[in-house]
């Protein structure tokens, strides 16, 4: 942004600025994020939420309707009758479809209108007319839509940490956030916040172990970015490495480390998207994952999470606002942010390189789909498992003298980096490859080298 002359009491002469991204921001039909958005599979309901009844229901800045026929298959069509528009959350189920309740046009779940029962026999004008209608695909409790170009269907990627370890449950769940899809991304890309709102400057949150202010690193994934967030908890390392992949999708560890106990985890606790409704509003809709190699003590409550819930502090507006204000959590700090934040009005600073990446990342995208590009995502390995990078790794790592910092730095980047450069191993294998990788490094002092804190010992060792 084009700064102000420093001047004490000058507000007047710094409003706020309303701008926003639109490219970056616009979810529509036809506007270049919403294209860009388009060619992705993206998740728009629980299966609970699609039971007898259509449900009206808004994505990408569209009305739709979605609804289960009498047959078991699911649609995902546009609300607005193609006769003369009434809306299909009026309409009756049938056995292949639903009809219009107005003056009875039925529709398949692709669009195909089967009959205008008001018009004379013999009429041939439903060949001539097709309803707006969208692909979906069930996945482990959730509904996706596809809602690009039909000639440009992607495969459903299915992620490495839904299918290991293979004990792995996923509980689906959605969230409501009435602002643009962008900035509640952008938080995953930001894990400084995680010891500022989660515990400086609010009080503990989740765990005392989130107020170390952690070393920041961010690596490129062949599918987005890795957030590196390295933190000291006494002899011990943790490193919180969250992964965020293009175009909308987030993972992250869990809530409740306190570092006391080593833990290698090449998985993680949630796997999220952040699917526009419209240009203001989003849902946050994924799987919490429950297994033991994420969560070893079970720490994870499966009762509190579904719709409108889930079993982490401050990521809704359920609490009363006098609570939220003394401390706040993610849905207030982001939805706070504005209905779109007004980015020609930041600031960034250092700890904003995960937020600048991957800003430049989706910029990208969307400039190559309007170049009529293939995109580089998602991003397949063997049998259709795509392979991720999300982390929780605990290691001792005893701090000598000298300087910590790039000990914790040497470390959050070495074990990342092992990840990143294993994406090529079977699921099964991968985790196994990594931790034996990292223990031998930790054996032979690796994270030390380079490091000043490990020069002190050298001299003492030639005097
Ligand atoms: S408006 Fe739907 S059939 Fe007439
Ligand atoms: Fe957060």
């Amino acid at each position: 942004m084009a700064r102000i002359p420093i001047t004490p009491f000058g507000g007047y002469l710094n409003p706020r600025s309303t701008e926003d991204d639109a490219a970056l921001t616009s979810v529509g039909p036809r506007t270049p994020g919403g294209e860009y958005l388009r060619r992705f599979w993206q998740p728009i309901a629980m299966v609970e939420e699609v039971r007898d009844m259509p449900v009206p229901i808004r994505v990408l800045g569209e009305d739709l309707v979605l609804f289960r026929d009498k047959s078991g298959s699911l649609g995902l069509v546009h609300r607005h009758c193609s006769h003369r528009g009434t809306s299909l959350e009026y309409g009756i189920i049938g056995q292949h479809g639903i009809r219009c309740a107005y003056h009875g046009w039925a529709y398949d779940i692709d669009g195909t209108v089967l009959e205008t029962p008001s018009e004379p026999p013999g009429s041939r004008l439903k060949e001539t007319i097709c309803h707006g209608a969208y692909r979906t695909h069930e996945h482990m409790g959730l509904i996706f839509a596809y809602m690009g170009p039909p000639d440009q269907v992607p495969e459903f990627p299915v992620y490495d940490t839904l299918v290991w370890p293979e004990q792995n449950k996923l509980v689906p769940y959605k969230l409501n956030m009435p602002c643009n899809w962008l900035q509640v991304h952008e938080n995953a890309a930001d894990p400084i916040h995680t010891a500022y709102l989660h515990s400086i400057v609010t009080g503990v949150q989740f765990t005392p172990s989130f107020a170390a202010l952690p070393v920041l690193e961010f690596m490129e994934t062949p599918q987005g970015l890795l957030a590196i967030a390295t933190r000291r908890c006494g002899d011990n390392l943790w490193i919180r490495a969250s992964d965020v992949i293009l175009p909308n999708i987030a993972q992250f560890g869990t809530g409740f480390v306190d570092g006391e106990k080593e833990k290698f985890a090449l998985c993680a606790a949630f796997t999220r998207w952040i699917t526009p409704v419209d240009d203001t509003h989003c849902w946050v809709i994924g799987w919490r994952h429950f297994n033991d190699v994420i969560d070893p003590r079970h720490e994870g409550r499966e009762d509190d999470i579904g719709l409108d819930k889930i079993d982490l502090m401050g990521q809704t507006d359920e609490r009363p606002y006098l609570e939220r204000q003394k401390s706040p959590g993610d849905w207030d700090a982001i939805v706070a942010q504005g209905p779109i934040v007004a980015r020609a009005g930041e600031n960034l600073a250092s700890t904003d390189k995960g937020v600048a990446l991957m800003r430049r990342q989706v910029r990208a995208g969307i400039r190559d789909v309007q170049a009529g590009k293939p995109l580089q995502q998602p991003r397949f390995h063997g049998k259709g498992v795509t392979p991720t990078y999300n982390n929780e790794t605990i290691l001792k790592v005893p701090q000598r003298d000298g300087d910590d910092q790039a000990v914790l730095r040497a470390f959050g980047h070495k074990v990342c980096a092992v990840v990143l450069n294993s994406d090529h191993l079977p699921v099964g294998e991968r985790q196994a490859f990594v931790e034996k990788a990292v223990s031998d490094m930790r054996d032979s002092g690796a994270f030390y080298e380079g490091t000043q804190a490990s020069e002190p010992k050298k001299e003492a060792a030639n005097v």
